[in-house]
Parts: C-alpha cells; structure tokens; sequence
C-alpha cells in the first residue's frame, strides 16, 4: 500500500479505499441509484465551470476561514452526515469526528451511524452536527433529539429527501440489505482485507448504534434490520419540520433542496440553513447536479437563509467554485470517506488538508486573498450556470 506521503489527491485516497474496504462496503459508498446519471454529472458539472487567473496580485497573507450557521471554521467544508461509517473502517465515526475537530471544521453524525451519539461525544468530544431522519417511530425521534442536545451537539440536520430509498444495483447484488445478506462472492473478497476484518474483530462496534437498545423490542440484528427498514417515514411533511424546531431550539439546517419552492418553504420553517443535495446522487436518479441547481436557490432566497451545498466535492477547486456560486458552506462525503477507508484518522485528516491546500492556493491564483471576497468574479462567464 502507498505511504501516506505519498497521497496527494482524493483520487489517491479513493484507489487505497478500493483495495481496503470489503467490497460490498465500498461498493455502498461509491455507487449512485439506477444508471448513477445524476451520480456522475456532479462531478462533471464542476469539472465544466473554468476560473479566471489573475497575476501580479499580493497573494501573501491568505485566509479560508469563515463560519457556517455562525459557527467558526477553518474552511467552508463539512463533513457531511453518511450512514454505516463505522463499515468504511471500525469506529469510523469517532475517528472522522476527530479529525474534523483537529482541522476545525464540523462533523456531522448519521442517524444511520455506528458509533452512537454518546459514544462519539465521549470518544472525539462534544459541538459535533446531528443528522436526523425522520423515522414513523416519533417517540424514538423525540428521544434522539433529546440524546443529541445532551450530548452538546451544536447543530441539527434534518435530512428531507430520503422517504422513500433511491435504488442502487451493486447494493441489492452484493446482498447489503436489512439484515445484510453477504453473497459467497463478498464473503470471500472479505478473506482478501485482513486489517479490515482485525479493525472490526477489536471493537465492539458493528450495529446501528443509535438505534440498537433505544427501540422497545428490537434486540439483535435481524430485527434491528426489519425495524429500520420499515421506518423511513413517506408521510414527512414540513409540519413535522416545525415540530422538531421546536423541540430542539438550536441551529437548524435542512437538507436535500433543489429546487426554489422548497427552498421558500425551507426559510418559512425558520431553518437557520439549506442545504442544495440531491444526496451524492443516491436518491432521484435524473435529477440536475447540485452545482447545477444552486444559482437558482441562492438567486431566490439567499438573502434570507444560509444556503450550502454537497454532492461532487472532490476537491478544493470544487469548494471554490461552490463558494463563488453563492453557498456559504459545503459538506463533503466520498471525499472523507474514501481517506477513511485507506488509512483510517490519519486519511481523514489527510482529505482535509489535501482540500484545503487546493482551496487556498485555487483561491490565490484567482487573485483573492480571503474566502469572504470570492464570488461569480473568479468564473469565467459562459462556463457557469445561471439561475
Ligand atoms: C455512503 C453514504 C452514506 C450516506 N448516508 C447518509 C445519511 O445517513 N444521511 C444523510 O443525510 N445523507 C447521507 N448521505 C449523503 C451525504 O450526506 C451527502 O449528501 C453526499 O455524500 C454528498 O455527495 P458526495 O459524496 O459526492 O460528497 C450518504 C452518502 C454516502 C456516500
């Protein structure tokens, strides 16, 4: 395997995750529902827009600090909520949660997590973001919100565009159902990751744990599996967005708009932030890129709500591009996780850096010194989509 030293770009993390995760892990991560059309043209939306480079600008002093929902960060970028992190590489969540906190931007944690919301404030502190699905159960969904303010989390994102599961081939084939149903297939490419399998056998962390011992009933993994997957609510409607603003009264963000009527309702909520996703590609497939649909929402309710985006980041340049289109934060998903999957904390830490490093010195040849001066400036016109 290369040396860490070695990696210099997200595509390199990517490679290393390939050869160390067990397959149909992997396969959850990278793939996108049906033909991954909406998938792939994230990624290319923003290979399309070009930068204007500018010279003989004072480059020196430079800074990418800003702020999401208020909060300070080192850079625009989050990391973005993603269900069974904890399968990328044994205690996932806590690991990414410290590298974010080291780096001095947010970390968000997935309903869907391994590692509980207890168990990752006690283990990479308090202050990370909460993702909340919103499951028929709302007696459990009154408790998890509850668990997440106690715990000190400092954000809520509540995700809206998943009631209902996009489909993705390579996850109904490699039998990655509720409860997983490995084929002989993965179980022998399981053989093939031995660090994976010594990672997973020395932590007592491999079930939802949010969810397992919170559920009257639900004991061990097969009816764990039936429970979730019956629990994706189709009836969620803004009126239960109200009901969970009330009842957490912190920082609120929503997440998976893309299109503006939504956008309006998301700022009629009270939502401190939106998020601009179409869920990395796994939900509509068909639908636009999300750089694609972002001018349109910060053309007609950014004055009135943070708007942020995911889906496509992959690089510093990709953060630029988002930031200069109007989004005042990103997250990043793929991205992290791929360095979790290669090497762990270190790899997490390491995504960050690489974008970081991208966004800073992007940001200079451009001929800006400060995030907060970037905007539409630094596109070339024609390259960039428009409201
Ligand atoms: C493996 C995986 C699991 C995910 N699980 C969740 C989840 O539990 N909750 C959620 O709101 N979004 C989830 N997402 C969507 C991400 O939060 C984010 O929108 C997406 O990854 C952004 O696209 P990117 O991966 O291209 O950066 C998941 C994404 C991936 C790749």
């Amino acid at each position: 395997m290369p040396d860490l030293s070695t990696i210099t770009c997200i595509e390199d993390l990517r490679r290393v995750a390939q050869r160390r995760v067990p397959r149909m892990f992997y396969d959850y991560c990278d793939s996108g529902s049906w033909t991954e059309g909406t998938y792939r043209a994230n990624q290319d939306d923003f290979q399309r827009i070009k930068l204007r480079q500018r010279v003989a600008v004072n480059m020196e002093g430079r800074s990418t600090a800003s702020t999401m929902v208020g909060q300070e960060v080192a850079m625009p970028v989050a990391l973005a909520p993603t269900g069974l992190t904890g399968m990328q590489h044994a205690d996932g969540e806590i690991l990414a949660a410290r590298a974010a906190r080291a780096f001095g931007v947010p970390f968000t944690l997935s309903t869907m997590s391994i590692c509980s919301i207890e168990d990752v404030a006690q283990h990479a502190g308090p202050g990370f973001w909460f993702q909340l699905y919103v499951m028929r159960d709302r007696r459990f969904i009154e408790r998890l919100i509850d668990r997440a303010k106690a715990a000190g989390c400092s954000a809520l994102v509540v995700t809206l565009d998943l009631q209902i599961l996009g489909q993705r081939h390579k996850d109904i084939k490699n039998g990655l159902s509720t409860p997983p149903k490995p084929t002989l297939a993965n179980l022998i490419n399981l053989a093939t990751k031995p660090r994976w399998i010594m990672g997973m056998l020395g932590t007592p962390r491999r079930k939802f744990g949010n969810i397992h011992g919170h559920v009257e009933g639900v004991t061990d993994m097969s009816n764990l599996g039936a429970w979730t997957a019956d629990q994706f609510d189709p009836r969620l409607n803004w009126g239960d967005v109200e009901w969970i603003k009330k009842r957490w009264g912190g920082k609120l963000i929503i997440k998976g708009i893309m299109v503006p009527e939504d956008a309006r309702l998301a700022v009629e909520s009270g939502a401190d932030a939106l998020i601009v996703s179409n869920h990395g590609g796994r939900q509509l497939d068909g639908a636009p890129s999300a750089i694609e649909a972002l001018p349109a929402i910060v053309d007609a309710v950014g004055r009135e709500i943070e708007v942020h985006m995911d889906s496509g980041i992959r690089s510093g340049q990709d953060v630029l591009k988002a930031r200069a289109l109007g989004a005042r934060g990103t997250y990043i998903g793929r991205a992290f996780l791929y360095g979790l999957g290669a090497y762990g904390e270190q790899g997490v830490a390491r995504a960050l850096q690489i974008i970081h490093r991208e966004l800073d010195l992007t940001m200079a040849f451009c001929g800006r010194t400060n995030i907060e001066q970037v905007d539409a400036s630094i596109l070339l016109p024609g390259t960039y989509p428009t409201p």
